[in-house]
């Protein structure tokens, strides 16, 4: 199987998490995209969703979904969206497409977490992936140095904008052993809008596609 069909597997199974009549926060990258289109066929007849980017929004509106402003619902029953490495606890390193923040505040918002992936996001732990870190352009070089205090080499994401006008910094070597300190001592640094740890709102459930079969754990 390849990787698409294994992303496939778990995008298909977050459908039986959806009831009619409910809002759902829907993700960004390939395996929110699949889940998407599995969304698309099934035609649940939802409240609508609220979407984690502008390119999600897209997606959901090209085939004809309806999607809802954050600021017009009030908490989510339910959040599906992919990872880039998710550990045992379901602690998550997000933003490999480099949406994190707003991926961050539809999650938090959610009151279930359906992480949907395949199995080579599973790890023993975090901190392979580079983690990305959402930063107001203005204090760029002023994070990046707050950033190699901390132990990391952040590395600025080419040609990137986020939907909130900001610049992405990738960074490799920091200790993730303690995931939560780390996401907030990162994000007491005056000029981070967020980072991709998600641990202190991880996933509640994790959906994987994997060689032998859907791996499903909560
Ligand atoms: C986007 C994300 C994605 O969920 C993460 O990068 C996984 O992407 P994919 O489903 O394409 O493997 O956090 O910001």
């Amino acid at each position: 199987m390849d990787v698409r069909a294994l992303k496939e597997m778990a995008a298909e199974a977050a459908l039986s998490y959806i009831q009619p009549g409910m809002v759902v926060g829907v993700g960004t990258g390939s395996t929110s995209n699949l889940f998407i289109d599995a969304l698309g066929r099934a035609q649940i007849h939802v409240e609508g969703y609220v979407a984690s980017s502008l390119a999600t929004e897209a997606r959901l509106k090209s085939l004809g979904l309806p999607v809802l402003d954050l600021n017009a619902t009030g908490d989510i029953p339910v959040y599906i969206d992919g990872a880039d490495e998710i550990d045992p606890h379901f602690r998550l390193i997000k933003g490999g497409g480099g949406a994190l923040t707003r991926e961050k505040i539809v999650a938090s918002a959610a009151r279930r977490f359906i992480c949907i992936a395949d199995n080579s996001k599973d790890k023993p732990a975090l901190g392979s992936f580079p983690l990305p870190v959402e930063v107001i352009p203005f204090a760029r070089s002023f994070v990046a140095r707050q950033l190699v205090k901390l132990g990391g080499s952040p590395v600025l994401r080419k040609d990137v904008t986020t939907d909130n006008g900001n610049v992405i910094l990738d960074v490799t070597g920091l200790d993730l052993t303690d995931p939560l300190a780390m996401e907030m001592r990162i994000n007491s640094i005056p000029g981070v809008l967020d980072n991709g740890i998600f641990a202190q709102r991880r996933a509640d459930v994790v959906l994987m596609g994997s060689e032998s079969g859907l791996i499903s754990r909560a």
